[in-house]
């Protein structure tokens, strides 16, 4: 399957593209991927989006992303989520462990979705573990995109598209599968961005994501409130998953940090 035929246009919301042109069929808007990834941010008409919290301030920048996976990450979960939320289950391998069989790779049929794949490590397992599907990774941030393109070269399964979450630029029920680790805290309005997983889910299609619930330390709590991290208890998300639409809501908790996991119906 090719990546065109998930997309729709983000400047006319088209479905059809002139793919040896690589272009909208309908408005023109040129789609050519540059420095590896399909940057489909329309920034000719929405402009260039602005970070709105400092932590995405850090995640533009190209010494945070290179450092992102083996410093900046197991850092601050560390800091925000205690110990428990890496070391019970192997730090970012156990997590993933858990993310893939979430989202049942073996049993469902693709394409998935990395939202907010930061530098990929997460797309990378997931188009390793689904090599006969199509995987996407999606960011907003052109400095995480860079390194993840250099870094998931190796996967032809695997495209990478910048745009924003609250507005994904894919077709309704397009996806098996929709993984979000570790970004909800970031997003302006998760409740968009979760409308937006719904319509992009096939019925039966799963959504996993990871974030942090509750401090299990009082540093930790400060830590969060000083650095403006936004946190989810299991109930508060529960609910408001299932209010969307979402069912057969479950989750896991590893130290302050949370992993859940919802079905379209
Ligand atoms: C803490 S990182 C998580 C990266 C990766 N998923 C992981 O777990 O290692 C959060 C990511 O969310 C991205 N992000 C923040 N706001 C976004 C938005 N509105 N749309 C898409 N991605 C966004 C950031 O650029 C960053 O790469």
């Amino acid at each position: 399957m090719e990546l065109y035929s998930l997309l729709v246009c983000p400047r006319c919301r088209g479905t059809t593209f002139e793919t040896d042109n690589a272009a909208c069929a309908s408005c023109g808007l040129d789609l050519h991927r540059k420095r590896g990834y399909l940057d489909l941010i329309d920034v000719a008409t929405i402009g260039e989006p602005t970070p709105s919290n400092t932590e995405q301030r850090f995640m533009e920048s190209d010494l945070v992303a290179h450092a992102y996976d083996r410093v900046w990450r197991p850092t601050f979960v560390r800091m925000l989520a205690g110990k428990g939320a890496g070391g019970a289950v192997g730090g970012i391998a156990g997590e993933m462990f858990i993310h893939k069989h979430s989202l049942g790779l073996d049993d469902r049929e693709g394409p998935w979705l990395d939202l907010s794949c930061g530098p990929g490590a997460f797309t990378r397992a997931l188009g390793a573990a689904a090599p006969g599907a199509v995987v996407v990774g999606l960011d907003i941030s052109r400095a995480m995109l860079d390194v993840a393109a250099k870094r998931c070269g190796a996967y032809p399964n695997v495209a990478l598209v910048r745009a924003d979450a609250h507005s994904l630029p894919f077709r309704d029920h397009s996806f098996g599968g929709v993984n979000n680790a570790g970004a909800l805290h970031a997003y302006d309005d998760p409740e968009q961005v979760f409308r937006e997983v719904l319509r992009i889910l096939r019925p039966g299609g799963i959504f996993v994501g990871s974030t942090f619930a509750e401090a299990p330390s009082l540093f930790g709590k400060l830590a969060a409130r000083a650095a403006g991290i936004r946190r989810f208890s299991p109930s508060e998300l529960r609910s408001w998953l299932q209010r969307i639409g979402f069912c057969d809501y479950e989750d896991v908790r590893m130290g302050g940090a949370l992993v859940f996991r919802a079905r379209r119906p």
